[in-house]
């Protein structure tokens, strides 16, 4: 460091201002400060100088010295704030845990997210097709007791019609009373005893649900099933509107190369009934092993609705007609992605649900 004399204060100072500011340490502060201030320092041998002066020039190069002593003192006391405050920000950086690696580290390894199964999907892209064709969703209980299941589907105890339907009873109030029910048709009457006691009719509905049935599991079985049921009650209803409401609704789900056929079958709350075919989509009607050579397969019921269920819910048979039809989601799936065994569905092997994302 230069010699400190009056005559050149200013600059010694702005020279010491500099240096400080460019200190990069406190340790490299420290040893500034007792070079350029400290006991051996040249302000302080200028200091001890001063007394040979007279005591008029001692006091104002006094004073001088003094206020330029301050200004370094200063600007030490600024940039030891500020290397303080480097210092402790540099500590917490490096104590700092990167969650940012640990959260990384984790997402790379690969997540295998669930999703919806075929079953849900196809029910879901059935109720889309409905939708646009104008019908409403709606849903009821699988849980059902013996008259919406049976009895007001025209239905009586102990009607030969019953063993069309291996049934589930549950153990609750009188025996063969509450059940799981075998179709969703029991949905109908609920829908139709709604919609009369709030008088919301006409009614243009499709029902999907899970069904049960004693059945042993087999290729194209199982004992707990989906079904979709549809049911329009509505002024001037006819044979004609459902065989269109069919056929339109099997070129739109299936695609336009498959169509549909009606033929006669018996069902006790339709009348006239029918089974409802479509084109086998294996061979696309060519005739395959699935359809038995035939070119079609059968996907449900359908029918009138029967005069004997409107009298069971209070519909107006004069003023009402209407038409329903049920078939099974399943198997619904199971044509539009050829799958050859049925009970692959409630397996959960990862490999076949995989399959369907
Ligand atoms: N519920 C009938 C079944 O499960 C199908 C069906 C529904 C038939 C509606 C006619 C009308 O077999």
């Amino acid at each position: 460091m230069v010699d400190v004399s009056l005559d050149n204060l200013d600059a010694v100072v702005a020279q010491c201002v500099g240096a400080i500011s460019d200190a990069s340490s406190l340790d490299s502060l420290l040893s500034l400060e007792a070079e350029m201030v400290g006991k051996r320092s040249p302000f302080t041998a200028l200091q001890k100088s001063l007394g040979s002066l007279s005591p008029d020039e001692r006091k104002s190069a006094g004073a001088q010295l003094q206020a330029a002593r301050q200004r370094v003192e200063e600007a030490f006391a600024t940039r030891r704030t500020s290397l303080a405050a480097e210092h402790r920000i540099a500590v917490l950086e490096a104590d700092r845990l990167d969650l940012g690696d640990v959260v990384s580290a984790r997402v790379r390894v690969p997540v295998r997210a669930g999703h919806p199964g075929i079953i849900s999907l196809t029910q879901e892209s059935l109720e889309d097709t409905f939708v646009g064709m104008g019908f409403v969703v709606a849903d009821g209980p699988e849980i059902e007791t013996d008259w919406y299941n049976f009895e007001a589907l025209n239905i009586p105890p102990a009607h030969p019609a019953r063993g069309m339907w291996d049934t589930f009873y549950l153990d609750i109030g009188e025996p063969e009373t509450v059940l799981l029910r075998t179709h969703t048709s029991p949905t109908q009457i609920h829908l139709m005893e709604e919609a009369v006691a709030q008088g919301t009719l006409p009614l243009h509905a499709v029902m999907p649900g899970r069904c049960y049935r004693r059945d042993t599991p087999d290729a194209r079985h199982l004992a707990s099933f989906h079904q979709i049921e549809g049911l329009v009650v509505d002024e001037g209803i006819t044979f004609a509107d459902l065989a269109g409401t069919i056929e339109t609704f099997t070129r739109a789900f299936f695609g336009p190369d498959i169509t549909s056929r009606l033929r006669p079958a018996y069902f006790p709350f339709t009348e006239p009934s029918a089974e409802f075919e479509i084109t086998c989509t294996i061979c696309r009607g060519a005739g395959c092993r699935t359809c038995s050579q035939t070119g079609w397969i059968e996907l449900g019921g359908c029918g009138m609705v029967d005069p004997a269920v409107f009298a069971a819910v209070g519909i107006d048979t004069d003023r009402y007609s209407g038409f329903a039809f049920g078939f099974g989601i399943d198997r619904c799936a199971q044509m539009r992605h050829g799958i050859a065994d049925m009970r692959a569905i409630t397996e959960n092997d990862v490999r076949f649900l995989e399959l369907f994302s």
